[in-house]
């Protein structure tokens, strides 16, 4: 089941198409691997303004006018000793992954001038987070 919510205050924001098709490609990609075979899976993606609480204290204020999307999902998780793993290139537990996705994934936040990490529980499934900054212009 794909549970898709975005805030209605959204504002119209430019990001390009590319980007922000990657990033959703990718993430959406690893929560549907992960949950192939399972009956119950879950995948929400949600989207709303960033807010001060919403942001960890470790991000700098610079992202308090964003976009918040997650995507979260109810697999297995990620353990506390892949945590960091995941991000980098050629990090795979799949067969026949690459370990490009999540590695491009923050790369491409970065160069938006965003942020990324993943927050969920371990064993209590995944959790996404990317910050993008609002350009209200190109
Ligand atoms: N939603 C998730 N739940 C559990 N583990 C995940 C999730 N997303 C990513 N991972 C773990 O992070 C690893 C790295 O993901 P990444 O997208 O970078 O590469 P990949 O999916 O293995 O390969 P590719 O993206 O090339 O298919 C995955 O192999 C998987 O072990
Ligand atoms: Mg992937």
């Amino acid at each position: 089941m794909l549970k898709v919510s975005l805030q209605k205050n959204i504002p119209i924001f430019f990001i390009n198409r590319e980007s922000l098709s990657f990033i959703l490609k990718e993430t959406l990609n690893n929560s549907i691997d992960i949950l192939k075979g399972s009956k119950r899976g879950v995948i929400a993606i949600k989207a709303c303004l960033s807010t001060k609480k919403s942001i960890p204290k470790s991000i700098s204020s610079l992202h308090q006018r964003g976009i918040h999307i997650t995507i979260q999902d109810n697999g297995p998780g990620i353990s506390a000793r892949h945590k960091d793993k995941i991000w980098e290139l050629g990090f795979s537990k799949k067969p026949g992954g690459t370990g490009l996705g999540l590695f491009g994934v923050s790369f491409i936040v970065e160069q938006l001038g965003g942020v990324c990490f993943e927050n969920g529980l371990p064993t209590r499934g995944a959790i996404f987070n990317i910050f993008l900054p609002l350009k209200e212009e190109l």
